[in-house]
């Protein structure tokens, strides 16, 4: 039995994380969100008022700072330094800086490393931006989801509201589109489907089709 490594990459609220856990569960496979190592990351650089823009300000608490991913009974559990950020790490203000902490080559480099240790035996589904292009360009399952900025917008709107959040749908699309903009231009690892990668526009589909349809490709190789 092949334990396969899986990569699932897409733009901001495409739905990967919610899959990708999905597929991993019904594989016994685990599930690694580097989005969230990113988004640790920015939240303390953020706690200790470090310039996000500074390439080596970011890169010396990343040099000492440890991300634990655990499986949790409502979803993953990220513990920073040992402590239980998950929630923190959702908030706003983090989402909408992660992408400036994330350009800088050096923080790459390092996370990639993270990443590619987490994933040396196999058996893993990962999601973010980069996986099939640069953290596991040998992986044998590629997987690139898609939906339009307004369906992005509203999925993760009703989401909101169905928290009790505040949600404003027009101010979503804009910092959806501008996440996907830096996350796309920039010079290292950006946002981009890798040539073998399968590309599954989830704009009219179901998450439980889209489950479904990785699970066959995965079936097939294993
Ligand atoms: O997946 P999620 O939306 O949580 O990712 C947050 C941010 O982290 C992305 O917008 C991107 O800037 C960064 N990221 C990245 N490479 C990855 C995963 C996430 O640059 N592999």
């Amino acid at each position: 039995n092949n334990r396969l490594s899986i990569a699932i990459d897409g733009p901001a609220a495409a739905g990967k994380s919610t899959v990708a856990k999905i597929v991993a569960e019904g594989l016994e496979y685990v599930y690694i969100d580097t989005g969230a190592m990113y988004r640790a990351l920015t939240y303390k650089s953020i706690m200790k008022g470090a310039d996000l823009h500074s390439e080596s300000e970011v890169l010396e608490i990343l040099n000492d700072t440890n991300i634990q991913l655990l499986p949790g009974k409502s979803g993953q559990i990220v513990l920073l330094d040992g402590q239980d950020v998950s929630a923190d790490i959702r908030t706003a203000q983090v989402t909408n800086s992660v992408s400036y902490a994330a350009v800088h080559p050096g923080v790459r480099m390092e996370m990639v490393r993270r990443q590619q240790q987490l994933a040396a035996n196999g058996g893993v589904v990962m999601d973010g931006r980069d996986i099939g292009t640069h953290v596991l360009p040998n992986a044998e399952v590629k997987v690139f989801l898609l939906a339009s900025v307004e369906e992005r917008a509203q999925r993760r709107h009703s989401e909101n509201i169905e928290k009790g959040y505040p949600s404003n749908l027009e101010k979503l699309k804009e910092e959806i589109a501008l996440r996907d903009k830096i996350d796309s231009e920039r010079e290292i690892a950006p946002l981009k489907k890798a040539q073998d990668a399968v590309e599954i526009d989830t704009t009219s589909l179901s998450i439980q089709q889209v489950v479904d349809r990785i699970m066959k490709l995965a079936l097939e190789r294993i």
